[in-house]
């Protein structure tokens, strides 16, 4: 038989993106090859994300879509947190699909394609709280930087989530085990390493907390950048921010969910923390590192949120001053806390979008003022791929700054350093200047 075909269409998070290149690291492994369209593809993936019900819809639309491309004697799988959730559920409603499987089961997946390949209906959604695929070597996507998964699962339980049902329980790997990874994709070229975990500050291997993990992978000889995603703000102990100040490839960003600014809804949310604690997390940092780059999440219409809460919010963004931000509109999750709130207190639609766009308003107003402000200052930067218009590069600073660039694709994975000339509010444009040029001195 000639060589089976593999093609994996990701949604959601990072955390997907890596357990994608997983997947398709373990079926190479098997003698598959990947290919970039479904309509040539043996077998064909869904890595779905469960987060809000829009994620999900565009998934079942989308297996509608793909029923008219795909080969007649094809295998349609779902895995990732939408099968985790839905499991049978999704075999029932759609009957192209014959693989069902939820992000502890890719282990399995050369056995549960070869059940459907023979007619069978496959589902694997079982917990295992060992799982870390750790001696599946991932295919990866990008050539600059690489995801490395550190921890899996969520052990908090805000109201709203639904990730601990379709994650299961924290479990960290263990430390050496993240910087032997981290070893083989500096050797094979790469510079970047971007740590991930539900709760990535949390990390614990019953020896080693995050604190420990920041210095033995920043160690790591040839690594220039080390990020992580998505911290939770009741981890950054003194420990965990004195490494980042101390570990020189650590970068200056860090993406701090702060989910509301209101105390009240925050407490509602079980998010552990008040507005005045997230503002003394962020304080802290800033302080241990000058010229932190800071991005965060925010959700509106979280049932009972009320408008003096939203106000709360609106003054919380204009309070730190983020660079960017994620916002989302409430989603009731099937299972979740939230769901069992009573249906009043629910945030009438037109009410959610009103604040959402005074929200987005507030949010981009910020990180205008602070961008044209930025205009003239210099930074390095790497080059990680074409920009979408023109003959440019896009390139990224510590900070996380998006910087368009002159150049082609020879650059990739090159670092330069840069005086910004640009911007239109939310990224930049810029130009190399020579690495040697003396910063001017300011008075
Ligand atoms: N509704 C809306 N946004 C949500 N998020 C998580 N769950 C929900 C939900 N039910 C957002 C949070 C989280 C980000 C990944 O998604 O802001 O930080
Ligand atoms: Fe969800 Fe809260 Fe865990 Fe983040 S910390 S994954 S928002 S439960």
């Amino acid at each position: 038989m000639s060589q089976p075909t593999v093609f994996i269409e990701t949604y959601g998070c990072q955390m997907n993106v890596s357990d994608s290149e997983l997947m398709l690291g373990k079926l190479a492994a098997e003698g598959y090859a990947a290919v970039q369209s479904p309509e040539a593809a043996d077998v064909v993936l869904l890595n779905t994300c469960a987060i809000r019900e829009h994620a999900e819809t565009r998934v079942i639309g989308r297996l509608t879509e793909l029923r008219r491309f795909l080969k007649p004697d094809a295998v349609l799988g779902v895995t990732g947190c939408m099968a985790q959730r839905l499991g049978p559920r999704l075999l029932d409603s759609d009957s192209r699909v014959s693989l069902v499987i939820g992000p502890d089961g890719y282990r399995a997946l050369p056995l549960l394609i070869e059940g459907a390949r023979k007619g069978e209906r496959m589902i694997a959604t079982d917990f295992d709280l060992e799982e870390h695929y750790e001696d599946v070597q991932a295919s990866r996507f990008d050539g600059v930087k690489a995801w490395i998964p550190v921890q899996r699962g969520c052990d908090y339980r805000c109201t709203y989530c639904i990730v601990p049902f379709t994650r299961g329980s924290e479990r960290s790997r263990r430390l050496e085990d993240v910087v032997r990874e981290t070893q083989r994709v500096v050797a094979e070229g790469l510079t970047e390493v971007v740590l991930l975990g539900q709760t990535v500050n949390s990390y614990h291997d019953g020896a080693r907390g995050f604190a420990d993990l920041l210095r033995a992978v920043g160690a790591v000889p040839g690594l220039r950048r080390l990020r992580f995603t998505s911290p939770h703000p009741n981890d950054f102990s003194d420990g965990v921010i004195g490494a980042m100040a101390d570990v020189d490839a650590v970068c200056e960003h860090v993406h701090l969910p702060m989910q509301s600014g209101s105390s009240r809804t925050l407490r509602r949310m079980l998010r552990r923390y008040s507005r005045e604690e997230y503002l003394d997390c962020v304080a802290r940092l800033r302080v241990a590192i000058p010229g932190l780059g800071l991005t965060t999440d925010i959700i509106v219409g979280f049932p009972g949120e009320t408008d003096e809460d939203f106000r709360e919010t609106l003054s919380a963004v204009r309070e730190v001053g983020f660079d960017d931000a994620f916002m989302f509109k409430f989603s009731a999750r099937e299972g979740t806390p939230a769901t069992r709130l009573p249906a009043e207190m629910t945030v009438p639609g037109d009410l959610v979008d009103a604040r959402f766009d005074e929200l987005l308003k507030t949010v981009r107003g910020i990180a205008r003022d602070r961008n044209f402000r930025r205009v003239g200052e210099r930074c390095e930067v790497l080059v990680e791929k074409e920009a979408r218009k023109g003959e440019l590069m896009q390139a990224r600073s510590r900070e996380f700054r998006t910087v368009l660039i002159p150049g082609d694709k020879r650059m990739i994975g090159q670092y330069h350093h840069v005086e910004l000339t640009g911007t239109t509010g939310s990224t930049f444009t810029g130009q190399i200047v020579r690495e040697r040029t003396p910063l001017p001195v300011s008075s």
